[in-house]
């Protein structure tokens, strides 16, 4: 689906510069030019590039 309308920006590209290291929006505009027409999308662009970023667990440390 498109997320930006103005740059033809979609969900998948979204998740694409998500995995190459883009965590907010202002990275997606470099990339892509998301957000920097009317601005209506950039809300669902964040909400989706949160989506993607990858859970870190904490370390288990063991007794000596
Ligand atoms: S829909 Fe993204 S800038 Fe307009």
């Amino acid at each position: 689906m498109y997320v930006c309308v103005c740059h033809g920006v979609t969900d998948r590209a979204i998740r694409e510069a998500a995995a190459s290291g883009v965590r907010d929006v202002a990275g997606l505009a470099i990339e892509t030019g998301l957000g920097t027409g009317c601005g209506s999308c950039t809300d669902l662009a964040q909400e989706l590039l949160d989506a993607e970023q990858p859970c870190f667990t904490l370390p288990v440390l063991k007794a000596a």
